[in-house]
């Protein structure tokens, strides 16, 4: 079977974004491939977190996994800090990475324009410690939202890399994007992704939010002001309602073809009633069910005990023919 990989960070509540973009495919990928799911807690200290918010907010994205239909049967489910070969991995990385290259990434640029007093070393490496996490498992498949697609690039160049020094050693990983979903855009401000630590809270759509909000929420959405207020798609005309119809067409399977056809006479109302209708519906029954596995604490922690102990096997592996190739002696 085809190994896949992937992770969240733990910064906040997931949105609808994280579920269309990641967390759906991850679910549906668990019958055709051999998943290892994470939640990326060293990553999410790139950006400075509270401490007591941080180990919650770990606990409640693994609940999130659960509920959103990840089975501990079928995939490996696990805390990225347990599974010590990723750090490792990383530094010899770091190594064969140009710094170039990392000025490069657009996500770096952004975070470290909008949080100028906190530019650390690790916010610049960070995509150096996400190929760390994909080679070490030697992962074929990534399925991960548009926004990433980046830092799949960097891997992939990274492990050619070393590949061309050393011999076979890395599986080179393909991105897997989602057709709908891709890119969710922020409520009010459509130009822009949805993201979970946007400080806008009418921006984003909060997994695990209350229904009424989020219909109030997806009611108060921006749409365009144009002269008349025709239902079409396109993005670069009609931002707001674009994003109206991308996410009614990926919660309720319906192509934008024919939701277009549907709303012609329609107004923005109509919309944004239906889109409302069709996330809660999407939404209640992952929350019935985190509501449920978030307070059994004992099952938590032992899916992320076995998950660690699984995943161990596989990257420990991968580190120790890394170790070889640099010419490094073995420990034992
Ligand atoms: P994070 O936590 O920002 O996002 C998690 C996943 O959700 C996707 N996503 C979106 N998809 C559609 N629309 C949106 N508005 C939206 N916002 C987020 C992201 O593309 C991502 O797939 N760097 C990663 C975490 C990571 C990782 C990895 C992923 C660390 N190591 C290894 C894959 C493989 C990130 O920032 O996730």
């Amino acid at each position: 079977k085809p190994i896949v990989l992937s992770g969240c960070q733990p910064s906040g509540q997931l949105t609808l974004g994280n579920y269309l973009g990641a967390l759906r495919q991850w679910v549906a990928m668990q019958a055709t491939h051999d998943c290892l799911y994470m939640i990326v807690d060293l990553h999410a200290i790139t950006l400075r977190q509270n401490p007591a918010e941080l180990n919650q907010a770990c606990l409640d994205g693994l609940a999130l996994y659960l509920a959103c239909g990840i089975d501990p049967n079928k995939s490996t489910i696990f805390m990225q800090s347990h599974v010590p070969e990723h750090a490792q991995l990383s530094w010899v990385l770091n190594c064969y990475t140009q710094m170039g290259e990392l000025n490069r990434m657009t996500q770096f640029k952004d975070k470290s324009q909008k949080n100028q007093s906190n530019v650390n070393v690790g916010l610049y490496a960070y995509p150096v410690l996400q190929a760390a996490d994909i080679l070490v498992y030697q992962a074929n498949e990534v399925p991960v939202g548009e926004d990433q697609k980046q830092h799949l690039e960097l891997t992939r160049d990274v492990a050619t890399r070393f590949n061309n020094i050393y011999g076979d050693v890395f599986t080179l990983p393909e991105p897997c994007i989602p057709k709908d979903g891709a890119r969710v855009m922020s409520l009010q401000e459509p130009n822009k992704k949805m993201s979970k630590s946007d400080p806008n809270t009418n921006n984003v759509i909060g997994l695990l939010e209350d229904p009424k909000i989020l219909t109030k929420k997806i009611k108060r959405a921006v749409t365009d002001s144009d002269e008349q207020a025709n239902i079409y798609y396109d993005v670069a005309e009609k931002p707001g309602v674009s994003n109206l119809l991308s996410l009614l067409s990926a919660t309720s399977g319906n192509s934008i073809d024919s939701l277009v056809g549907q709303y012609t006479d329609k107004m923005y109302g109509h919309l944004k009633g239906d889109v409302a209708e069709s996330v809660v519906n999407l939404v209640k029954p992952i929350q019935s069910e985190y509501a449920r596995i978030r307070q059994d604490l004992p099952y938590l922690h032992e899916v992320m005990h076995q998950g660690s102990a699984k995943a161990r096997e596989k990257a420990s592996e991968t580190l120790a023919k890394v170790y070889k190739a640099v010419g490094f002696i073995p420990r034992a």
